[in-house]
C-alpha cells in the first residue's frame, strides 16, 4: 500500500437552472450557472498493490458499492486496465441529497486523484466523459471551474464570477433528483438564453415550486430567508439549489452572510462558504506535477 493521500471535493450551488427541453434517452436538456464553493468533503486514498478497490471510511448511510467515490475508482480501473486498487476514505462536510453536488465532487476527485497516483494519464476531459457515465454533475467537477452548463449539465464553458459569499441552510430532509425531474408540473420548455442575456433578475430555479409542494421545510426555509433583511436595508434573494433541499443567498462581505447565519433557526443547519472560480483540486494535482 502507498502513503495515504487527502484530496478536497468542493461543494456548488447553482446560481440559476431552467429545463429547455426532455431527451429521448429520458433526461432534460438544461441552462445553469454551476457556482463551485469552498465548502469541502475530504478524500482519502492509499493505492493497493492488490487490484482491490475498498472504502474504509464513508457515510454508515450509503454502502460502499453505491458510493459515487468507490464507482468512481472502479470506473476508472477498468477503462485504464490498471492492475492496480485502492482505498477510498470519505469524510463528508457537505450535505448529501442537499443539491450542493457532493456525491458527484467526491466521484470527480477520485477520477483526478487516481488519474494521478495510478499514472493512467487521462486528459481533464476524458476523464470529464467518464465522469458523466456516473452522474450528470460530475464533468462539471472534473472540468474544475465555475461554468455555465448547458445539455445534461456537461457543455461547460468556465465563468469568472464576482467574488461572492453563500448563505447555505439545509432545512432537512433529502429531495430525490429522478423524482424531481419527473414532476408533471415542472417547466420543461423554457426559452433557451445566451450567457450573455442572462442577468441576475432571470435567477430562478425550475425546481422551486416542484420541490415547495412536496418539501413543505424549503418552502418555509425559502419564505425565512426572503424576509432577512441585508446590509442596504432590501430583503435577500434566497434560491434551490439543484433539485434541492438546500437554498442559499449570496453576500458581497463574509461578515453580512455571517450576521444572517448567526439568526438562522436551530432547526436547520446552515454554514457560510466563499465562492470560487477554480477547484482546490486543481491547485493540488498542479502541485503534483510540479506546475504549482
Ligand atoms: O445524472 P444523475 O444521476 O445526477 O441524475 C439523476 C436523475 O435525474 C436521472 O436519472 C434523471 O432522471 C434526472 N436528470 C434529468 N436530466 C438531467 C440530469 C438528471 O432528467 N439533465
Amino acid at each position: 500500500m502507498s502513503e495515504l493521500s487527502w484530496w478536497p471535493a468542493p461543494a456548488k450551488v447553482n446560481l440559476f437552472l431552467q429545463i429547455t427541453g426532455r431527451r429521448q434517452d429520458g433526461y432534460h436538456e438544461l441552462q445553469t450557472i454551476f457556482q463551485l464553493i469552498d465548502r469541502c468533503d475530504r478524500i482519502g486514498l492509499t493505492v493497493r498493490a492488490d487490484g482491490r478497490v475498498t472504502r474504509s471510511a464513508g457515510p454508515a448511510e450509503i454502502e460502499p458499492d453505491k458510493d459515487l467515490a468507490v464507482r468512481a475508482a472502479r470506473t476508472l480501473q477498468r477503462h485504464s486496465g490498471t492492475g492496480l486498487g485502492a482505498d477510498v476514505q470519505v469524510i463528508k462536510h457537505i450535505p448529501a441529497g442537499g443539491g450542493l453536488g457532493g456525491g458527484s465532487s467526491d466521484a470527480a476527485s477520485v477520477l483526478l486523484a487516481l488519474n494521478a497516483l495510478w499514472g493512467c494519464g487521462l486528459s481533464v476531459a476524458q476523464l470529464a466523459q467518464l465522469g458523466l457515465t456516473l452522474g450528470a454533475d460530475v464533468p462539471v467537477f472534473v472540468h474544475g471551474s465555475s461554468a455555465w452548463g448547458e445539455g445534461r449539465g456537461e457543455q461547460l464553458s468556465a465563468l469568472q464570477l464576482p467574488p461572492r459569499w453563500f448563505l447555505v441552510i439545509h432545512p432537512g430532509g433529502g429531495v430525490s433528483t429522478a423524482e424531481a425531474f419527473q414532476a408533471p408540473e415542472l417547466t420543461r420548455n423554457s426559452v433557451v438564453l445566451t450567457i450573455r442575456a442572462f442577468s441576475e433578475s432571470r435567477a430562478v430555479n425550475a425546481f422551486e415550486p416542484v420541490v415547495c409542494a412536496r418539501h413543505p421545510q424549503v418552502a418555509e426555509a425559502l419564505e425565512w430567508l426572503r424576509a432577512q433583511i441585508d446590509a442596504h436595508g432590501v430583503p435577500l434573494r434566497a434560491h434551490l439549489t439543484g433539485t434541492g433541499a438546500c437554498i442559499f443567498s449570496s453576500f458581497e462581505r463574509a461578515e453580512d452572510a455571517e450576521r444572517i447565519a448567526a439568526r438562522v433557526p436551530d432547526r436547520w443547519s446552515s454554514f457560510v462558504a466563499r465562492g470560487l472560480d477554480r477547484s482546490p483540486m486543481h491547485a493540488m494535482l498542479r502541485v503534483q506535477d510540479g506546475q504549482g
